[in-house]
């Protein structure tokens, strides 16, 4: 039984102030919730004093990307080492956004996957299709080259600590989600593609959420498909109670 993981990406919203003010609600809403991660992702700027919020709750930190390199001059960038240091235990990378205005490329996925798995940290890997792809037919094509990017060397055991979040590109901030059943597809699609690579205990064990658009009014829906073990959630995490309720969906499955 794959544990839900239901994470908040504030993207670039929040003010430090804001940002601890959200945490600490969070914190307090998802005081009783037993059976789910609950993850949050705050701006690097925000993150230490998030990370002294959440710290001995049931609410762990992310960051939303990191790079590569150990230190140096990377004008902009933060490290693993930094973020490790103030005890996120997530990092999302290959999010659609960076893949689209900031030149991710698998290499640079693959890149960031090794150094955050090499510091004890885990990932979480965005991949989604534009709905130019997904109308071309070239899906499965899309998603299959951005797993085998992301993967690229991994080893089984490191493959087992990372989350997919499967985020169709025009479900992001649009307000149009996925059906259930074409999430549901798509992400028993994704599975079969890590079977192939790792085999059947593997891709059985490694958690895949869903992303774009996911709401409290949708969640019961997308989180009840038997491949969606979770939410990486945009819009509807910068308000606690949008959040919690989406956790609460998941806690009632
Ligand atoms: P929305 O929930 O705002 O569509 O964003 C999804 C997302 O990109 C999370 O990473």
């Amino acid at each position: 039984m794959r544990q839900y993981i239901i994470a908040g990406n504030w993207k670039m919203n929040k003010t430090v102030s804001e940002s601890v003010t959200l945490a600490k609600q969070i914190v307090e809403a998802v005081k009783d919730v037993k059976n789910t991660e609950v993850v949050i992702a705050p701006t690097y700027l925000a993150a230490a004093k998030v990370a002294d919020v959440v710290k001995g709750t049931n609410v762990k930190l992310a960051v939303q990307d990191i790079h590569w390199k150990d230190q140096g001059a990377f004008t902009g960038k933060v490290s693993i080492d930094m973020v490790k240091e103030i005890g996120a235990e997530y990092v999302i990378i290959g999010h659609s956004e960076q893949r689209q205005y900031f030149h991710e490329t698998e290499e640079t996925v693959n890149l960031k996957v090794k150094k955050t798995l090499s510091a004890g940290l885990k990932p979480i890997i965005c991949i989604g299709e534009t709905l130019e792809e997904r109308n071309g037919g070239i899906l499965e094509n899309v998603l299959t080259t951005q797993i085998k990017g992301a993967y690229q060397d991994l080893s089984a055991d490191d493959a087992l600590k990372t989350v997919i979040a499967y985020e169709p590109v025009w479900a992001i901030g649009t307000g149009v989600v996925a059906t259930d059943e074409q999430a549901q597809d798509t992400q028993a699609f994704v599975r079969s593609v890590m079977k192939n690579i790792y085999g059947e205990s593997v891709s059985e064990a490694v958690r895949i959420q869903y992303g774009g658009s996911m709401k409290p009014d949708n969640a019961k829906g997308l989180l009840g498909q038997k491949d969606i073990d979770g939410g990486l959630i945009g819009g509807a995490a910068l308000k606690s109670d949008s959040f919690f309720a989406i956790i609460a969906a998941a806690e009632a499955q």
